[in-house]
């Protein structure tokens, strides 16, 4: 990973010098007008030649410049345009697509004297994610083909305030990677109890790691998640993860916040098999899953002070000869009976179960589950939002303004009785399928039945990150591949409204 720092402005005598401009910004400026006297001018005469505004999206090289003394400097200045508003924001996306111009040199100086804390710190963050690669299993990369960038350094004189500022947004970065890392794995190296060992690592966090397996589930009465897992060999695993940042040294008793992931590392569809073609995208089914893993990590490494648990339901769906077979009749948790219509709606049936043991172990003041649920929703929404369900307006709300804030959109989807009936049974409590007409309502409906407010209220929320948690072209601030969408979503939700 990069490794950002923060220093006294000085000019380089190497590597990328960066200048971050605003648009309409009047003359150059510290470190920017210094190097644009050291090179006797050159520097401004190539913005303007090139017709560098500062506009969003803008940016302009100058390769090699000579300075003006002999001295040795910069082998490149990247001017890049951060708009008119100058926010952090605007800034993350700057810095994303700053990563592309500097990733050959081996380090690059940011001229921030004139940035506000969180922008600086925003522009390194934006380039730091972009900067994500999985490389595990190359072995044949050319060096001069790999990445360069080792470091990159915000000059400014507010350092204090910056370093303030990047602290968190360090450890979000972190648990990016950590999601990133597990949604990326090959699905014959990343089984459930694979991923159950990864989430034990993360202990050094200062996180509680449980580990079930299925002996503890057929306990648990969990026949709807162990009914997905009868057709492989691997056997299911259900983790807890638990971050108390609120109640350290005081006495424990508070609701804790609850996260739930589908965590699926394999969906073949099971006997309802999946045609071949694309069929290797289900290794990133178990999305959800390795999302709220990076998320709790992400509370941890901030130290935030909030109580959260994360719950991760780890299967693989495969055909196998002890395979469910449509047609059968499962019973949940809950007590609840599903007849299983089609075995490749099987995220629903695991969420089923791990919702309904977070609730009655944990009581939780609201829960919030992630999954890619349905091919429906990308029909829907596309890949441009992801698909929010909720039983709570206040909940709700919340998460579609911390979504905007970060770049992690998400569009309210109805719930409703009509749609509940939709998923009626002739034999058992429910069925697995409500059928092609608004089939992600229908399995929100499904999960939905396992969020018990018999007693009072609970608070719930499904994210349908179907089309959002894996992206086919480069973003901004991730490259093509994983983007762990959602955490920096919750990361945001839990500082804005649930800590302290
Ligand atoms: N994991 C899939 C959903 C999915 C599809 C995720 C495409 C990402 C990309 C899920 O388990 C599934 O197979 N859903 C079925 C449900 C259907 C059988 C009711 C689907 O969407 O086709
Ligand atoms: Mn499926
Ligand atoms: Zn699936």
């Amino acid at each position: 990973m990069i490794d950002i720092a923060f220093v006294k402005p000085a000019l380089p005598r190497h590597g990328a010098l960066v200048l971050p401009i605003g648009e309409g910004a009047e003359a150059l400026a510290g470190l920017a007008q210094a190097i644009d006297a050291a090179t006797g001018g050159a520097v401004q005469r190539a913005l303007t030649a090139a017709g560098f505004k500062g506009r969003k999206g803008q940016s302009c090289t100058v390769w090699g410049p000579a300075l003006t003394d002999g001295a040795s400097g910069p082998s490149r200045i990247v001017a890049i345009g951060l708009g008119k508003e100058i926010t952090p924001e605007a800034a993350e996306a700057a810095g994303g697509a700053l990563y592309a111009l500097v990733q050959a040199e081996r380090e690059a100086v940011v001229a921030a004297e004139a940035l506000p804390a969180p922008v600086a710190a925003a522009l390194a963050m934006g380039l730091l994610l972009r900067s994500y690669r999985f490389d595990r299993y190359r072995t044949t990369e050319k060096e001069e083909d790999k990445p360069k960038l080792e470091r990159l350094s915000v000059a400014t004189d507010a350092a204090t305030a910056a370093k303030t500022a990047w602290a968190p947004l360090r450890a979000i970065a972190d648990g990016v990677f950590i999601t990133r890392d597990l949604v990326s794995e090959p699905p014959n190296v990343l089984n459930p109890p694979e991923m159950a060992e990864r989430c034990r690592a993360l202990e050094s966090l200062g996180l509680t790691v449980e580990i079930m397996g299925p002996k503890e589930m057929k306990k648990l009465g969990m026949g709807a998640l162990l009914g997905v897992a009868m057709g492989s060999a691997q056997e299911p695993r259900m983790v807890v993860l638990q971050w108390n940042g609120a109640s350290r040294g005081k006495k424990a008793g508070q609701k804790p916040i609850a996260f739930i992931g589908k965590g699926v590392t394999f969906d073949t569809g099971g006997i309802s098999i999946k045609p071949a073609a694309g069929m290797e995208d289900m290794k990133w089914d178990m999305a959800g899953a390795g999302t709220v893993i990076g998320l709790i990590a992400a509370l941890a490494g901030r130290k935030a002070k909030v109580d959260a648990v994360g719950l991760v339901g780890l299967v693989e769906n495969m055909p196998g000869s002890a395979a469910q077979r449509p047609g059968d009749v499962v019973t949940t948790a809950s007590g609840q009976t599903v007849e299983v219509i089609n075995t490749d709606a099987e995220g629903r049936l695991v969420l089923a179960d791990v919702i309904h043991y977070c609730q009655t172990r944990f009581a939780p003041r609201f829960m919030v589950d992630l999954a890619t649920l349905t091919g429906a929703i990308i029909v829907a929404l596309g890949h441009e939002h992801a698909g929010l369900f909720s039983n709570d307006d206040e909940l709700a709300g919340r998460i579609m303004a911390a979504g905007k804030a970060v770049g992690e959109a998400c569009w309210r989807m109805p719930l409703g009785e009509a749609y509940d009936k939709q998923i009626k049974s002739e034999i058992a409590d429910m069925k697995n399928v409500g059928g092609r007409p608004g089939g992600s309502i229908s399995a929100a409906q499904f999960i939905q039945r396992f969020v018990d407010t018999k007693a009072g209220p609970m608070p719930w929320a499904h994210l349908d990150i179907a089309g959002t948690a894996w992206s086919s072209k480069d973003l901004p601030t991730s490259p093509k591949g994983a983007t762990a969408f959602g955490l920096r979503l919750l990361d945001r939700l839990v500082a804005e409204h649930y800590e302290g």
